[in-house]
């Protein structure tokens, strides 16, 4: 696992970016996108190099991590309109090329076969190179709530009253959040290629410390990453405040500034 300490969310942003163009100027590949407040300096810094630097997305395929059960894709408080709005329709991504669960139908036969059906096309794409994931407080990736198999995969998930707590300002007053969701498992968060981790705020601290430093736990979903290959967690000064092996961190983050040993 690499640590890549900033000062600033923006800068969180910007490390992020700066991976995500690197395997895109590669050529051809499969991008997993996440919503959520801490992407968006991603998305901002992305959008930017798109304009002013060139960076096309037209050879992408991408993947949302997850879906409110019952919200039909084009409704704006669905992740696929989330991720649309905040990203994708201001790139040259083809809206072809962007694939969510289809969880509008909450008849559990038809979650259970949109859940199965997302895992296969995922496969037939030849797998995720890049995935972008935030931290919930309690340490869930995607919508993976703790006690989440380690090794699950695309499924129906019941939300955390906090969860859907924290969420419920993407929804109108007198709307309820839902109560289901499906998402990617943590089984299939860890088959992407390369996972980039980004959290901001002094909110995530105690999320990042148990999932960075913590045990490999279902209690706390992040953890997976630990299991991973080629994992990136990208912080900023307040979510990094709780590490405590920081001093080691930065000093690996200054040898690969100098030796630009890792992409
Ligand atoms: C949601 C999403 C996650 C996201 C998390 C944190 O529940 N399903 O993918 O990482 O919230 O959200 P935020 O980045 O807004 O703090």
């Amino acid at each position: 696992m690499r640590l890549v300490l900033c000062e600033s969310a923006a800068e969180t942003g910007q490390a992020a970016a700066a991976i995500f163009a690197a395997r895109i100027e590669r050529g051809p590949c499969v991008l997993g996108l996440a919503t959520g407040s801490s992407p968006l300096p991603v998305y901002r810094e992305l959008i930017r190099r798109h304009r002013e630097a060139d960076l096309s997305f037209a050879e992408c395929v991408a993947f949302t991590l997850d879906e409110y059960v019952g919200l039909q894709p084009v409704d704006a408080r669905s992740y696929r309109a989330t991720i649309r709005d905040e990203f994708v329709d201001h790139v040259d991504l083809p809206v072809a090329a962007l694939h969510s669960p289809d969880a509008a139908d909450p008849d559990p036969q038809a979650l259970h076969r949109a859940a199965t059906a997302y895992e296969e096309t995922i496969r037939l794409a030849g797998g995720i190179d890049v995935q972008l994931l935030g931290i919930g407080a309690n340490g869930h990736i995607g919508f993976n709530e703790p006690s989440s198999s380690l090794a699950s995969r695309t499924r129906i998930k019941a939300l955390t009253q906090q969860t859907r707590e924290d969420n419920a300002r993407f929804f109108g007053e007198d709307e309820t959040v839902p109560k289901l969701c499906l998402t990617q498992g943590l089984g299939t968060i860890r088959d992407s290629r390369h996972a980039v981790l980004v959290a901001q705020g002094a909110k995530k601290a105690d999320a990042v410390a148990a999932a960075v430093e913590g045990p490999v736990s279902a209690a706390c979903p992040a953890s997976v990453l630990q299991m991973h290959p080629h994992a990136t967690v990208i912080l900023d000064a307040a979510a990094a405040s709780r590490l405590r092996n920081v001093d080691y961190y930065r000093h690996v983050q200054r040898l690969n500034d100098e030796l630009g040993l890792l992409p």
